[in-house]
C-alpha cells in the first residue's frame, strides 16, 4: 500500500466515488482516443470470481455511434425490443419501488415533466436511446452462461469503468434501457456471443443542463448494512 494517511486516502477515494454521478446531457466533443484506451485499460483491473473476467466490451464512437443511434431509433419506432437478461417489475420490493418513484419524481421534475405526464416521460426515455447526445457509448456483454454469478462480475467491471471515467474527467450514464435492444446492438456492432447487461453513454458533461443537477440520496448505512461482532 502507498504511504497515504487514512484521512488523505479516504479524502481522495471519497472525492472519486462521490464525484461520479449519472450524467444525462453531454457536450458534443469527442474524448481523445488515447484517453478512451487508458480508461478501458484501467477498467480491466476490475475483480472477478477466479479472475475469469467474463466480460466483452464494445465501444462505439463516430460513424459507428451514429449508425447505432439510428438503428435504435428505428427499432424503438417499430417496437422491436429484445432482452438477453430477463426483466420484470416484480424483481423490485416495495422499498425499491418507493426509491425508484422518488428518483423518477426528481429526474422528471428537473426536466419540467409532471408526475402524470406519461407521454412526455416515454418520449424522454425514447430520446435517451440517442445516448443523451454523448459522443460515445460502451456496451457490456456478459460472456459464458450470462447467469447472475457472471453478471455480478460484470457489475464490478461497470463500477470500475465508471470510476475510471470519473478519474479522467469523463462523465457517464449507465443505461439499462439500452439492454432492451440487444439484438439491434449486436447486429450493428457485429457481436455474436454474450448477453447484453447494460450500455454506458460517456463524454464530457454539459454542466449548464439542469438535468445534470439532479441529486440522488442513499439509504442510511444501518438500513442496508449490519455489522456483526
Ligand atoms: C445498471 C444500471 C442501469 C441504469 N439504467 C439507466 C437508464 O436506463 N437510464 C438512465 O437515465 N439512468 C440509468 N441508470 C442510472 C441510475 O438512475 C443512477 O445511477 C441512480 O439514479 C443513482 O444516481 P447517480 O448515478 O447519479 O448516483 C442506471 C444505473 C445502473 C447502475
Amino acid at each position: 500500500m502507498s504511504a497515504l494517511a487514512p484521512t488523505e486516502l479516504s479524502g481522495s477515494a471519497e472525492k472519486l466515488i462521490r464525484g461520479r454521478r449519472a450524467t444525462r446531457a453531454f457536450r458534443p466533443d469527442a474524448v481523445p482516443e488515447d484517453t478512451i484506451r487508458a480508461i478501458f485499460s484501467l477498467a480491466g483491473a476490475a475483480p472477478s470470481n477466479s479472475n475469469a473476467q467474463p466480460w466483452q466490451v464494445e465501444v462505439a464512437s463516430g460513424a459507428a455511434r451514429l449508425r447505432l443511434a439510428d438503428a435504435l431509433r428505428a427499432a424503438h419506432a417499430a417496437g422491436r425490443t429484445s432482452i438477453d437478461v430477463p426483466y420484470s417489475e416484480d424483481i423490485y420490493t416495495e422499498v425499491h419501488q418507493e426509491r425508484r418513484a422518488a428518483f423518477g419524481a426528481e429526474l422528471y421534475g428537473a426536466l419540467g415533466i409532471g408526475p402524470d405526464d406519461h407521454a412526455a416521460r416515454a418520449a424522454y426515455d425514447a430520446r435517451s436511446l440517442g445516448f443523451y447526445d454523448a459522443p460515445h457509448a460502451a456496451f457490456l456483454f456478459v460472456t459464458g452462461d450470462g447467469g447472475p454469478r457472471l453478471a455480478a462480475d460484470v457489475g464490478a467491471y461497470l463500477q470500475t469503468l465508471l470510476l475510471a471515467m470519473t478519474a479522467y474527467g469523463v462523465a457517464s450514464c449507465p443505461q439499462g434501457l439500452l439492454s432492451f435492444y440487444a439484438d439491434t446492438i449486436r447486429a450493428e456492432l457485429g457481436v455474436t456471443g454474450g448477453k447484453l447487461l447494460v450500455g454506458v453513454s460517456f463524454g464530457y458533461a454539459d454542466e449548464a443542463a439542469p438535468v445534470n443537477r439532479v441529486t440522488t440520496p442513499r439509504a442510511a448505512l444501518e438500513t442496508v448494512t449490519t455489522f456483526h461482532q
